[in-house]
């Protein structure tokens, strides 16, 4: 317990980090398909006023538990509420990302695969369905995507095992602007192609007859996986935020990145696929068939072209990924360091084990293990499911009730205003206040009930 506690460098060093942890697979995979299927710019209005209203709050309220008491999530309430059963929220929390981890590191290892095959034999023009065919075929067998599993998993304890300083935050330095410099660079590209105005129009044109209670509560749960909420990333980063730093402007600074990024995606993926005349509604297959199909497309005439974008775009996805993957991993590895005395290296080798043995009978699920059912569910079903429709909710709830009902307000305040001397933070306050204590619960309630009955 007594070991000395790291620091991210400023606010700029915890901005990247916590950024790095919500820009992933969930806006680049996630955001375009919602939008694609939700009714093009009337969902992006939607989802920029969940992340201000709903996704926003619950984040600073995150936020404010680990930066008051500068302890991962299970000590995290044992300092503020000792004694009491707040404490199974903290162990929670240990849980639901490395269950998250587990599953993330799988579709990351399909990045990495995806990535390889750009470098090295490029995608081929076959129909769209052969293509499909060709991602069902990959994923099914047990050979490759165990192995790239166990890649990105191995990929991250190195980061991890260097340190929050010179492993976690120099990772984020380098990476976050590389990840901004791709995606411009890609969307430029596509944006650029024959035809592409019309996916430009179709995420600038808002359909609001698209806008059902469906769509609005679908945003609000994208803004909730994007912003990695209720599952203690958030609070975990930012016990490592210095004393004196204002946890609404690293708030704001992260919620900007993340939305610019989501959109800038939609705007790299968009374009290209109604350049490739094919359907924006094509849901989760996007990123491993719609665009392997482009550019095996694109690689018909300009195969240089084709082969150097398939690059950026996988290496972009690999990164992303790569960002938020470290965010859950070190949840559990300030548990294991600060509550149960592990060394570093000790917490990440368990970890480590634990995540890959997870995450390779999700792999299987897809194969050899798809006859094994929970709930009806595969095992890579169930514990996204479990997980982004109910834990993450269900974690997200009582951090808002813990902080909106249970701390003390001049605590809250105290942290809210940086100790009273942020004019502008104090001037919102009664507006967050309002927002915490009431429309979040409300709003989750409303996604929890969503998910539970869709
Ligand atoms: N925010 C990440 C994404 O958009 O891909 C996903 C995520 C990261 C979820 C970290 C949960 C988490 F703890």
């Amino acid at each position: 317990m007594a070991a000395k506690r790291e620091h991210f460098g400023g606010r700029s060093a915890a901005i990247l980090a916590l950024a790095g942890s919500a820009i992933g697979l969930g806006n680049i995979w996630r955001f375009p398909y919602m939008v694609g299927q939700t009714g093009g710019a009337a969902f992006i209005i939607i989802y920029l006023l969940s992340c201000l209203l709903l996704s926003l709050p619950i984040f600073l309220a995150e936020a404010i538990i680990g930066h008051r008491t500068h302890a991962g999530t299970f000590g995290a309430m044992e300092q503020l509420a000792p004694g009491t059963k707040w404490k199974w929220l903290g162990l929670l929390t240990v849980l639901s990302p490395l269950v998250i981890l587990s599953y993330y590191s799988v579709v990351g290892g399909w990045s990495v695969c995806y990535l390889w095959q750009s470098l090295t034999a490029g995608f081929h023009l076959g129909e769209i369905g052969a293509v499909s065919s060709a991602f069902g075929g990959f994923i099914s067998k047990p050979g490759a995507p165990l192995l790239c599993h166990t890649l990105f998993l191995l990929g991250c304890a190195v980061i991890v095992s260097a340190g929050v300083k010179s492993g976690i935050e120099k990772f984020n330095k380098v990476t976050m602007p590389l990840l901004f410099v791709l995606i411009v660079v890609i969307m430029v590209y596509s944006i650029s192609l024959p035809g592409a105005s019309a996916g430009v129009e179709y995420l600038l044109r808002p359909d609001f007859s698209k806008i059902t209670p469906s769509a609005v509560a679908a945003a609000m749960g994208q803004s909730f996986f994007s912003l990695s909420l209720g599952v203690g990333t958030i609070l975990t980063y930012a016990s490592y935020i210095r004393k004196d730093e204002n946890i609404l402007f690293t708030g704001l600074g992260t919620v900007g990145f993340d939305l610019l990024f989501a959109l800038m995606a939609g705007f790299a993926i968009m374009p290209a696929v109604f350049a490739a005349g094919i359907e924006p509604g094509a849901g989760p297959g996007l990123i491993f068939e719609t665009l392997p199909y482009i550019f095996a497309k694109m690689g018909a005439s300009a195969p240089w072209v084709s082969a150097g974008v398939a690059v950026l775009f996988f290496l972009t996805i690999v990164f992303a990924a790569f960002t938020s993957a470290i965010s859950m991993y070190e949840v559990g590895v300030a548990y294991l360091v600060e509550q149960k005395g592990f060394s570093r290296p000790k917490a990440v080798i368990l970890i480590f084990v634990g995540c890959w043995i997870l995450g390779a009978l999700c792999s299987l699920s897809f194969g050899p293990l798809a006859g094994m059912k929970i709930f009806g569910l595969t095992i890579f079903s169930f514990c996204d499911t479990l997980t982004s429709n109910f834990l993450m909710t269900f974690g997200g709830l009582l951090f808002v009730i813990f902080v909106g009902w249970k701390m003390d307000k001049a605590v809250v305040r105290d942290e809210f205003t940086a100790g009273g001397a942020s004019r502008f933070n104090c001037a919102v306050f009664d507006a967050f206040w309002f927002l915490l204590r009431y429309a979040a619960p409300l709003a989750i309630v409303i996604i929890f009930l969503t998910n539970f009955f869709a």
